[in-house]
């Protein structure tokens, strides 16, 4: 264990539209911060890119930027952690650092031929056992197959070791470690756990998924702990050791310190993600739930955690105000949703890459149902935050139908939880309080308390759950009539949504 006596830890979180820099003191209160959004490229229906070059050198600009807003020198920090967009596939040129291609997001739908090849042959039911996933377009691998069969030459490249793959923490740990002079190529086990190639259980890559998909085992990263240090900045925080990387939700599972069996939490961001820490057991679903992993610290057991999956939340707001122009800016959507007491029977299914979990209909496609001329802009601003709740309910439904536990509370966390009133649904369609912790951002703190466990900065688990401290709860407003009756539309609205793609 390296010990450096910087006061504070940053954390990068490098997230589906914008690239940030916390930084936190060892009450686990934020300090600092930069942000920067990069491009979103939508070259086809159903494909979605982004330039990981773009994603680099903005992590470049956030890292002083955050620093430099509160006065701080790279010598001020004793470890930075990096949670990240999960799945999101980059395959880079290990003698110059180029990018070989865009990186294809988790949102892109452009595999699913290949996931229906997969789902029908006979690996299907050998993926699901050793990695806990049934296959789908979301995770990384049927992507890296995809870019090994269109870009010329690269199968053949990737033979050789030139090539590099990895999710975009692999990407940033290997560039600020050196890049082509040295760049350490390492995962963490959360990210990994995302591929469709890891062993849920020994952590490492399964030969036989390989073959399956035929990926050469040269491109793949080490699979790492949670909270190690993987190396030392060369570039961006000269000196500072990388302590510990995360898939984002499973940093922000660590971040509200859900570590215990049974804890959970939900995620608002591009879209939603709802984990239930499960122990050291993985946990099996029949209720259209994923099993991942939810940490693992060096010299210790896995911990895993039961995972429901919503797509689109902020993206459809994002979607309301840039593609619809409904409004100027993400916040203002409450003032509009403000205005009316309901949807005026209005409902918006978001299914833009079909449907996640619980139901994992890729060929569903989005639907805005109920309109008369009685329906509003205002009424559809509700709609847009309403169905970030009823699909926050699903997936509730989902894990109490999996585990026989059911939910008396949801702590949540990201961007949208500023939004009172998309809470205040949240609450009343789940029938359930709904609390926020003082740092909503829990996706940076969990990459934080990773790196600063690796570098003896927080001593151990325990004292970290100190440093959570409610912010906010919202209560159950709703009666038991009306729940029943929107959740009836509700389900009506998302039937409209299936088999839109023949
Ligand atoms: O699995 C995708 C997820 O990690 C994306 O997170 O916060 O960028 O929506 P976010």
């Amino acid at each position: 264990m390296s010990r450096r006596h910087g006061r504070f830890v940053a954390a990068i979180d490098q997230g589906t539209t914008s690239t940030r820099c916390l930084v936190f003191d060892h009450g686990g209160r934020m300090v600092a911060v930069d942000q920067h959004e990069h491009r979103q490229h939508y070259p086809q229906p159903g494909w979605a890119e982004h330039d990981a070059a773009e994603i680099w050198r903005n992590t470049l600009r956030v890292l002083p930027g955050a620093l430099d807003s509160a006065g701080l020198q790279p010598s001020d920090l004793a470890a930075v952690g990096i949670a990240n967009q999960r799945e999101t596939t980059v395959v880079w040129e290990r003698a110059t650092g180029r990018p070989v291609a865009p990186a294809i997001t988790w949102q892109d739908t452009r595999s699913a031929a290949l996931i229906e090849e997969l789902n029908r042959g006979p690996t299907a039911q050998l993926f699901h056992e050793v990695c806990g996933l049934t296959p789908a377009g979301y995770f990384a691998a049927p992507r890296l197959r995809w870019l090994l069969d269109h870009v010329p030459g690269l199968q053949r490249r990737a033979r050789t070791g030139e090539i590099a793959f990895g999710t975009i923490e692999s990407w940033l740990i290997w560039n600020l470690t050196g890049g082509p002079d040295g760049g350490v190529h390492v995962t963490d086990v959360t990210n990994a756990s995302r591929t469709l190639l890891m062993d849920i259980r020994t952590l490492d890559w399964d030969q036989r998924l390989l073959d399956a998909l035929d990926i050469p085992r040269e491109l793949l990263p080490e699979v790492r702990p949670n909270a190690q240090v993987y190396g030392e900045c060369v570039v961006g925080l000269p000196g500072v050791p990388i302590g510990g990387a995360f898939g984002d939700q499973q940093a922000a599972l660590f971040g509200q310190t859900c570590f215990a069996a049974g804890e959970a939490k939900c995620t608002y961001g591009t879209g939603a993600f709802l984990l239930m820490n499960t122990g050291d057991q993985v946990p099996t679903s029949s209720h259209g739930l994923i099993s991942t992993v939810a940490f693992a610290l060096e010299g210790q057991p896995p911990v895993y955690a039961s995972e429901g999956s919503i797509a689109v939340a902020g993206a459809l707001v994002q979607w309301f105000r840039d593609a619809l122009e409904m409004i100027r800016s993400a916040p203002e959507i409450e003032t509009l949703a403000r205005r009316v007491d309901d949807n005026g029977g209005c409902y918006i299914v978001p299914a833009f890459a079909g449907l996640f979990a619980p139901r994992w209909q890729p060929d569903a496609r989005g639907v805005v149902v109920g309109l008369t001329s009685y329906v509003t802009r205002s009424h559809l601003a509700r709609a847009v935050l309403e169905a970030t709740a009823w699909q926050t309910a699903e997936v509730v439904e989902a894990m109490s139908a999996d585990t026989g536990i059911a939910f008396t509370g949801l702590k949540v966390d990201g961007g949208m939880t500023a939004n009172h009133l998309l809470m205040q649904i949240v609450a009343d369609v789940l029938a359930v309080p709904v609390e926020r912790p003082l740092v909503a951002e829990s996706v940076s703190l969990g990459a934080a308390y990773a790196a600063g466990l690796a570098v003896g900065y927080w001593p151990d688990l325990e004292g970290l759950r100190d440093n959570w401290h409610q912010a906010a709860v919202w209560q159950p407003a709703m009666s038991e009539a009306v729940r029943r009756r929107e959740r009836d539309s509700w389900d009506h609205a998302v039937q409209r949504t299936l088999h839109w793609v023949r």
